[in-house]
């Protein structure tokens, strides 16, 4: 009988020299630029430069200035348009994927997208014939660019994870939120928490189950893209009487809150206020809420805010969620822990 010689050979660890560290890296695209520093602050690490221009016909271009060879990346990008930069959601979405592919052949371990807003989440599916799946699109043009996982944030349809094959964190703001209306906007037995579309009926009947307040419904009809209309409120007997909050994923034109805080103070509320994950602000989206009865908006910096914001919009951090979340995966942690396991309720 044959017996191998065991006495010479390396006991277990010793091919992986002792010094060697995983590195952990944050870079961010230009309409992320103040909540990737934010993140990377708290991290405790430099951003990583990623010699981001634009070239005079409108090309993007990416070099890391440092090696990012066997580095876990995190590249966070909204892809939001942002004006302060110049940029228009396309030529965000574009940008990620450079940074993407660049780190990809730069032989980067992981690379992990952070990408709290999820542009074109909204096309999740055809409401007429003849339209594309725009959300699937984006989903295999960052996979093909090269991520390994995208970290997202209150996606207008959860389903838009099944999109890809590489894992989806889907976070959520609504800790910040719910924390928020009970801080700020209470005491409770006021309060009344509205869903703008039956959309949002589950996300609602969770937040108003963690604030501890009743809720309603809006009744929204779409009769063109981009112009909201609400019929009436189910459960306009929790309304009266209340300071209603209204919540949503996002807010774009504004349309959809001012035409439902106008519907909610018929019905007799005392106050209306919005709070949402996504402040998108696009169009006259400032003039028509400065001018609609709502008393305040709350959104996360998951967008940066547009110039010219009127008074009544406050802007919360969502960088301490999404820098647990980072250190969680960087770690191999569980992500969910960060919500209790409840992030999937939302
Ligand atoms: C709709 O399903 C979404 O959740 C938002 O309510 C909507 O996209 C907001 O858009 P806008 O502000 O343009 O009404």
């Amino acid at each position: 009988m044959s017996s191998v010689d065991t006495e010479d050979a390396p006991t277990a660890g010793t091919y992986i020299p002792a010094e060697y560290d995983k590195r952990l890296m944050v870079a961010a695209g230009r309409s992320s630029l103040e909540l990737g520093s934010s993140i990377a602050e708290r991290l405790g690490v430099d951003l990583t430069d990623a010699g981001l221009k634009t070239f005079s016909d409108g090309e993007v271009y990416c070099r890391y200035r440092d090696s990012i060879r066997g580095a876990d990346l995190f590249i966070v990008q909204s892809t939001c348009r942002s004006d302060s930069q110049g940029l228009t959601v396309n030529d965000a979405l574009m940008e990620l994927m450079i940074m993407v592919h660049a780190a990809k052949h730069a032989s980067a371990h992981r690379i992990i997208a952070v990408s709290p807003w999820y542009g074109y989440s909204r096309q999740d599916k055809k409401s007429a014939p003849r339209e594309p799946i725009s959300a699937r699109l984006i989903a295999d043009l960052l996979e093909t660019a090269g991520i390994d996982r995208l970290v997202t944030m209150d996606l207008h349809a959860g389903q838009v994870q099944g999109f890809f094959s590489n894992p989806v964190d889907h976070m959520t703001a609504m800790p910040i939120l719910t924390q928020y209306v009970q801080d700020q906007l209470g005491p409770v037995e006021d309060l009344c928490i509205i869903a703008p579309d039956a959309g949002r009926v589950k996300l609602t009947r969770k937040f108003a189950q963690k604030v501890g307040a009743p809720y309603a419904l809006l009744e929204k009809e779409r009769p063109a893209q981009q112009t909201a209309e609400i019929g009436y409120v189910i459960g306009k007997d929790k309304v009266r009487g209340k300071r209603a909050v209204i919540i949503d994923d996002m807010i774009d034109t504004g349309g959809t809150l001012a035409a439902g805080a106008q519907t909610v103070l018929e019905e007799g509320a005392d106050e209306v206020y919005a709070v949402a994950t996504h402040g998108l602000f696009s169009g006259n989206a400032f003039e028509t809420l400065a001018s609609s009865p709502l008393s305040g908006i709350v959104v996360t910096d998951t967008v940066p805010l547009p110039d010219g914001a009127p008074d009544l919009i406050r802007v919360l951090t969502s960088a301490d969620i999404l820098t647990d979340t980072v250190r969680k995966i960087f770690t191999d942690d569980s992500v969910s822990d960060i919500f209790q396991g409840e992030n999937q309720l939302f």
